[in-house]
């Protein structure tokens, strides 16, 4: 790691104005309450329009606009470089008493790539449609909205004169969409996080079509397995047992039934999505090649096929394993499996990676609470279908909370013209408004050790 900047802390703190000079800024200056929207939205739209698309994001770009912003705010940043070229933003808004553990909002710069020419408007115009108040942008639900958000609600809470009791930090990190190792993976071992004495994580949720908010404790962990056969080879004219591809196909039936079972009971609306294993194809792979496509007579001695499982967190591991053993890949049956990737659905404690989301953890609580007071509505709680950060604070033990404010949103994340409301984005700093302040200023020490029992 290094630091590109630093004073003795590591931070770079803005100087203070003098007070004639803040006069001559509050007078040239409008106050935030009376800075109108369109303000607002254009810094909103300024760090969409920064192209931080993978494989070859513009970090750099995205670092600078951040640290503008922080300094804009007076408040103290660091760009850590765990990995040469990855800068991860570091913002700290110093609590009254340091020694309580501090609230870490942490948002990603990176966005996923997208096909230009299958966009209304290009990804990176963030172009406000003046009709519908729909902000068009690779990042405008995933989730560049989030983390200037984030931003506008300290400062809104800045101008009314608040002074959290706890410290607030801002991570801006890199590499989420693609696995985050090279960005949260390596943060949260660093000695940076350690001093950071973090109590409470909020990271990335999922828009909601409907009027309330969602928000998730937890996620399916990624099982990526292969399964191979082998059989004797011969004649394609040939009817004879045990057969690779045979072998192989009595694999992808029972695969397949699992499948339903479990999509039937997403159907019949008794799981969500997050609370079931789901299991998809992703790839098949057998035949003899020739030179135009495939040799046709031959019944090949190889075969495979990948699938992409989601386990929740709340699943028996071993009893899915002794179904992959057993059933879709038994050794009777001359198959092997392996894992190309495969997360455990557990913590390094050994308990399920999942946050408690009832009246055993304060910041739950805090949570619908401080929703309800920007009069906004949050669902039941869920489990996040695919995989985000929050995993590797979750895996340390941490309380992590998935969270964007995003409702009357069709979910767009990852898809062409993906978009968010103006007005939604709005409502949504009010909202962090109230959660940062609700959170800041609570007092109590949680017990570790009473906390350690609620993960
Ligand atoms: C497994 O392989 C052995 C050795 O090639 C073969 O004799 C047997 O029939 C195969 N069994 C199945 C079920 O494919």
């Amino acid at each position: 790691m290094r630091f590109s900047r630093g004073k003795q802390d590591g931070y770079y703190h803005y100087r203070h104005y003098s007070l004639p000079l803040l006069f001559t800024l509050a007078l040239a200056i409008p106050a935030t309450a009376a800075e109108d929207a369109s303000t607002i939205l254009s810094r909103f739209q300024q760090y969409l329009q920064i192209n931080t698309a993978q494989p070859h994001p513009n970090y750099y770009e995205a670092a600078q606009f951040i640290t503008s912003q922080a300094n804009s705010l007076s408040l103290p940043s660091q760009t850590l470089e765990f990995v040469e070229g990855k800068p991860l933003i570091l913002i700290k808004w110093q609590g009254k008493d340091p020694t309580l553990p501090s609230i870490l909002l942490n948002s990603h710069t990176d966005v996923v790539p997208s096909e230009h020419h299958k966009w209304t408007h290009p990804p990176f115009s963030a172009h406000l449609d003046s009709t519908t108040g729909n902000i068009f942008a690779r990042g405008s639900q995933d989730m560049k909205c989030v983390g200037l958000q984030y931003l506008e609600a300290i400062r809104k809470l800045k101008d009314s004169g608040f002074r959290p009791l706890r410290t607030v930090y801002l991570s801006f990190v890199p590499d989420e969409e693609i696995g985050g190792a090279d960005g949260v993976a390596k943060f949260v071992d660093s000695d940076a996080f350690a001093d950071m004495n973090v109590g409470i994580v909020l990271d990335e949720g999922l828009a909601s079509p409907a009027d309330h908010y969602r928000a998730f404790y937890g996620e399916r962990s990624p099982w990526w397995l292969v399964v191979k056969a082998v059989g004797a080879p011969g004649h394609g004219s040939k009817l004879y047992d045990n057969t690779a591809m045979e072998n192989l196909l009595k694999s992808i039936e029972s695969i397949r039934r699992f499948r339903a079972a479990q999509f039937d009971l997403v159907k019949a609306g008794l799981k969500a999505q997050g609370e079931v294993i789901s299991v998809n194809m992703v790839f098949l792979k057998a035949g003899t090649p020739s030179p135009s496509g495939f040799v046709m007579n031959m019944q090949p001695s190889e075969a495979q096929a990948g699938f992409d499982i989601r386990v929740p967190p709340n699943a028996d591991p071993a009893s899915l394993e002794r179904r992959i053993a057993d059933e879709w890949a038994p050794a009777s049956r001359n198959m092997t499996f392996e894992f190309k990737h495969k997360v455990s659905v557990n913590d390094k404690f050994g308990r399920p990676a999942v946050t408690a989301v009832d009246s055993s953890n304060i910041w739950w609580a805090l949570l619908e609470e401080a929703i309800i007071k920007a009069n906004a509505r949050l669902g039941k709680p869920e489990i996040f279908p695919a995989s985000t950060d929050s995993r590797h604070f979750r895996e340390r033990g941490l309380p992590a909370i998935g969270f964007s404010p995003m409702a009357n949103t069709p979910i767009l994340l990852h898809d062409h013209n993906e978009f968010l409301n103006k007005d939604e984005y709005l409502k949504g700093i009010d909202v962090y408004e109230s959660i940062i302040k609700t959170y800041a200023s609570y007092i109590q020490h949680p017990r570790d050790d009473a906390s350690r029992e609620e993960l």
